[in-house]
C-alpha cells in the first residue's frame, strides 16, 4: 500500500514510518521539521534497509501539499503533523487552530484532489472529559479542557463530516494515551526541544544529568499512592496500532474512533520504581504541589481496539523505560544540538 505520513519525522511518526516500511508498505513523509530533525529519516532508512521519499512541506501550504499528494497518489494518509503542547496552546491558541485545524483542512482538500479517500488521524485522550471516572471508552463524553484538546476534538468532527460527505471515504481516529519508550535499537526516540513537558523525557534527562531532579506534581490525588495515574503506551505498540488501523480503514466507509492504550493505570511513583528497577539508575525527585490543569487519573478502555482492530499492547512499561534510557544514553543531545 502507498501511505503518506504528515509529521512522519516526529516521535510517533518516525516509529510508525519504520513499522510501515518493515511491513512492506511504500511510504512518503511530509514534514516541515518545526519539531523534528531531518536526520530522523536517514536513521529510519538505515534501520529498515529501505529508501522512501520525503518533502519539507508545511501542511498549511495547501498548494505544495496538493502537488505532493497528486504526485505520490497515496492509498491512505496518516496525519500526525501538528502542535501538541497543552500549556503552550493557551497563549498560542490561534496558532494551534491554524496549524492543527487549518492544516487538516488543507490536507483533506489535497486528498480530494488526489482522490485519496482513507485517513488515519492522531487524536488524543486529552479530548475526554473527566467528570466521570476512568477507564474512558470511546463513547465517553468529549470535553477537552485546553485549546490543544479542542483542536483535536474539532478535527475529529471535521474528518467525520468529510467521510459522510461522499461515498467510499473512511477514517480512523486514534486517541493515544501517554506514549513512552523508543525503538529498541536506540537509533530513534523522543527528542523534545527545551524543557520537556512530559514525565518520561524529563525522567530521562534527570538520569542523564541534564536536569537536577524531577518534580512530582501532587501526592494527594484519589489514586493508589496519591500521585497522578496515566496509561503509558509503548511507542512501538502505538506504531503497530497504525498498521492495524491501516488494514481496518481500507475496508471501512465510516469514521471510527479507537483508544490506543494499555488499559492499565500507572502512578508517577510506580513509573519511577519501574524505571529504577529496569535500568538500575536512581531518579532524583521531589514531591511538589499539583500542576494546574492536571487530572488525577486517565486510563483507556481498550476493548474496542482489541475487538475491531485485533490490536492490543504487548510491551511492558519496563520495556519502555529500558528502550527510552537506551535512546537517551546513545543520543545525549537527541538528533543534534538545538535550543535546550
Ligand atoms: P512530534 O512533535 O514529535 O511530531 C509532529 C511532527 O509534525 C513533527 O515532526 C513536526 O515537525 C511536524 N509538524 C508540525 N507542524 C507541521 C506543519 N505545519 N507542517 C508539517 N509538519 C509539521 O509529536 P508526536 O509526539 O510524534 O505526536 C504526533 C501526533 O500525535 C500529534 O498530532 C500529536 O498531537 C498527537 N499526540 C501525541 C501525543 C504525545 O504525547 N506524544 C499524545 C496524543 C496525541
Ligand atoms: C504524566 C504524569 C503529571 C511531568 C500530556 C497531554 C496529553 C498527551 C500526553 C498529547 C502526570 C506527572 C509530569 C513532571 C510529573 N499529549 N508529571 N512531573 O499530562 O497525562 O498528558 O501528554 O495529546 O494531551 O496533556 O502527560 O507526561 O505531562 O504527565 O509529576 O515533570 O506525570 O502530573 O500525572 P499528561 P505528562
Amino acid at each position: 500500500m502507498k501511505v503518506l505520513l504528515t509529521g512522519g519525522a516526529g516521535y510517533i511518526g518516525s516509529h510508525t514510518t519504520l513499522a510501515l516500511l518493515r511491513a512492506g508498505h511504500d511510504v512518503f513523509v511530509v514534514d516541515n521539521h518545526r519539531n523534528s530533525s531531518p536526520v530522523v529519516l536517514d536513521r529510519v532508512r538505515a534501520l529498515s534497509g529501505r529508501d522512501f521519499g520525503a518533502a519539507e512541506i508545511d501542511i498549511c501550504d495547501a498548494g505544495a501539499l496538493a502537488a505532493c499528494l497528486a504526485a505520490f497518489r497515496p492509498d491512505c494518509v496518516i496525519h500526525f503533523a501538528g502542535l501538541k503542547a497543552v500549556a503552550e496552546s493557551i497563549p498560542e491558541a490561534v496558532e494551534y487552530y491554524r496549524v492543527n485545524v487549518g492544516g487538516t483542512i488543507s490536507l483533506l482538500q489535497a486528498m480530494d484532489l488526489a482522490e485519496c479517500r482513507k485517513l488515519i488521524f492522531s487524536s488524543s485522550a486529552t479530548i475526554y472529559g473527566t467528570a466521570l471516572p476512568p477507564p474512558f471508552a470511546e463513547d465517553h463524553p468529549i470535553a477537552p479542557s485546553s485549546p490543544y484538546g479542542r483542536t483535536k476534538a474539532q478535527v475529529e468532527q471535521i474528518v467525520t463530516d468529510w467521510v459522510a460527505a461522499a461515498d467510499h471515504r473512511g477514517a480512523v481516529l486514534l486517541r493515544y494515551f501517554n506514549p513512552v519508550g523508543a525503538d529498541p535499537s536506540g537509533q530513534i526516540g523522543e527528542d523534545p526541544r527545551g524543557i520537556p513537558n512530559n514525565l518520561m523525557p524529563y525522567v530521562l534527562q534527570v538520569v542523564a544529568g541534564r536536569r537536577e531532579e524531577l518534580l512530582v506534581f501532587g501526592d494527594d490525588y484519589d489514586t493508589p499512592d496519591g500521585s497522578g495515574e496515566r496509561d503509558y503506551i509503548h511507542v512501538v505498540d502505538l506504531a503497530r496500532g497504525h498498521i492495524a488501523a491501516l488494514d481496518y480503514v481500507m475496508t471501512t466507509e465510516a469514521s471510527a474512533a479507537f483508544n490506543l492504550g494499555t488499559g492499565r493505570g500507572v502512578t508517577v511513583r510506580e513509573v519511577l520504581r519501574t524505571f529504577e528497577a529496569a535500568t538500575g539508575c536512581t531518579v532524583a525527585h521531589r514531591i511538589v504541589g499539583r500542576r494546574p490543569g492536571d487530572v488525577g487519573s486517565s486510563v483507556a478502555d481498550v476493548a474496542k481496539a482489541a475487538r475491531l482492530l485485533g490490536w492490543c499492547a504487548q510491551e511492558t512499561l519496563a520495556d519502555a523505560c529500558l528502550s527510552g534510557w537506551n535512546w537517551q544514553r546513545r543520543n545525549p543531545d537527541g538528533y543534534g544540538p538545538h535550543d535546550r
